[in-house]
């Protein structure tokens, strides 16, 4: 058996060593034995002792993840450690530490201190012809500029051969939710290897793991195409939802129902990857990734005179979303000062535990600006850790409120009677990410409530 080190036990890499200890041979037997490795301090601590025990470390709706964590503790192949000594006897390390973009200087910049101190953990520890895959989001030039210099580096000062390892480069596409895990397994990857054989490499390695016949794999020449084919790919994607964000202004002042529009325009096969109006933009990725290309010409290629005004304004537009539902408030509260408001929702996604530059986050600083009061619920979370603030995680009773707002689309809102819920209240209800269907749309207008919706001006 291969012996797996996935370094950086996060959203991603916790995802992946589950994944890669659930991979099995035509005999039904496991490909790997993996070892997830991160920090000895918290967060890290904390993730690798949940692993340990059989449970994935961060709540999910998963429940293919969680039983693929528990197999893989009971039979023996997964388990997670602090030690670094654990990459001395690795096969393949898959990097999914994080690098973040410095927004405070201008233009952006990258954070690569943590990421290259773990690249160089690696150089100093990974034993001739270990193949180094890299996941983890970062500016084009990294691979070959700055990740393999650093491994050459660490080699020779232990008077190894400097060109004995394998350094490859392959992007998640992982969806945490309710697909979490089948959106490594079966999904379609990119991959490319520093040379042709890391190239090789790391498509066995993808073979083993992914079910390649119904999702087959991209090999691309460099690896500074497939770090660019993930940067475009997200930055496509902010700018699509970007797009729609001047559409649902208008929407909601001219009276269109946008949602009706969209479905309309999505019946052209050329069009359904139209997005639909929403709360904001939020997670690790969508707003960070439109600006590492960017960051990447800068800062490692040294070209100064090109910019990406289509990627950096779809990430200042996004960033701006949640202003939106603040502005559909206020037409029915008028003053917001001293007004009560319950909202529905913290992380940045439905039915994922991760607040990380969650829009509910911006929005809650914004009401505050205002006057407003208000109480945050989540049913997956109990803190918007970015800014500080409880999160409850029982569902509170409307009455004492002025406006709800549903804001991310988790299963308890989107099951939730509002008859039932409501009583004697009648607060203002604003559906600020399509959350709501027909149904419940109707139902709060018969009980009385004031009703609004992000991108509906006909309601
Ligand atoms: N979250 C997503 O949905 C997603 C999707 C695709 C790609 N990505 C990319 O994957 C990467 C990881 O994202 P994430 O959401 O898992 O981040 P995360 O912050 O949840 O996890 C990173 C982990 O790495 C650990 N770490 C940092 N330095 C380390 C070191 N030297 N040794 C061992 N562990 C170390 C941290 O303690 C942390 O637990 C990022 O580059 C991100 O952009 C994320």
């Amino acid at each position: 058996m291969d012996k797996v080190c996935v370094q950086g036990l996060g959203f991603v890499g916790a995802a992946m060593a589950a994944a890669i200890s659930g991979a099995r041979d035509s005999h039904g037997h496991p490909w790997f034995d993996v070892v997830a490795v991160d920090l000895p301090a918290a967060p890290g601590k904390a993730r690798i002792d949940s692993l340990n025990a059989g449970c994935f470390p961060f709540q999910t709706a998963d429940a293919a993840l969680n039983e693929t964590v528990k197999r893989g503790r009971d039979i023996g192949n997964l388990r997670a450690s602090a030690d670094p000594s654990e990459f001395e006897t690795c096969d393949i390390v898959v990097v999914d530490v994080g690098l973040d973009v410095d927004f405070a200087t201008d233009p952006p910049s990258a954070r690569f201190d943590g990421f290259l101190a773990a690249i160089r953990t690696l150089g100093g520890r990974i034993r001739p012809g270990t193949l180094v895959i890299i996941e983890t989001t970062v500016p084009p030039g990294t691979v070959s500029k700055l990740v393999v210099p650093e491994l050459r580096s660490g080699l020779r000062a232990r008077g190894i051969d400097p060109d004995s390892f394998l350094v490859a480069h392959s992007y998640e596409r992982v969806m945490p939710g309710r697909g979490y895990l089948t959106s490594i397994t079966n999904f379609w990857r990119v991959y490319s290897g520093h040379t042709p054989e890391a190239a090789d490499a790391c498509e066995r390695f993808l073979k083993r793991l992914i079910n390649t016949k119904d999702f087959p794999l991209t090999r691309l020449a460099r690896t500074i195409d497939s770090k660019t084919a993930k940067l475009m790919e997200n930055s496509f994607r902010a700018v699509n939802i970007a797009f729609i964000e001047e559409w649902a202004r208008f929407a909601e002042r001219a009276g269109v129902d946008l949602t009706a529009v969209i479905q309309a325009i999505q019946m052209r096969p050329t069009h359904r990857n139209l997005m639909r109006p929403g709360f904001g933009v939020g997670g690790y990725c969508l707003t960070k990734d439109p600006l590492l290309a960017g960051v990447g010409a800068r800062e490692i290629f040294g070209i100064t005179d090109l910019s990406f005004p289509f990627s950096e304004a779809a990430v200042k537009v996004n960033g701006e979303m949640p202003r939106a539902t603040l502005v559909l408030m206020q037409e029915t509260l008028g003053n917001l000062k001293g007004k009560h408001v319950l909202l529905l929702g913290a992380t940045y996604r439905e039915d994922v535990a991760d607040t990380r530059y969650s829009a509910s986050s911006d929005f809650v600083l914004w009401a505050e600006e205002k006057g407003v009061a208000i109480d945050i619920h989540d049913p997956l979370v109990d803190e918007l850790e970015d800014i500080s603030r409880k999160v409850q995680r029982i569902l509170p009773r409307p009455e004492g409120y002025d406006a709800v707002i549903f804001a991310v689309a988790h299963e308890e809102y989107r099951k939730l009677d509002p008859v039932a819920w409501l009583g004697p209240a009648r607060p203002l209800i604003i559906d600020a990410n399509n959350v709501l269907s027909a149904a419940q749309i109707a139902a709060y207008r018969i009980a009385g409530c004031d009703f609004k919706a992000v991108g509906r001006g006909d309601l």
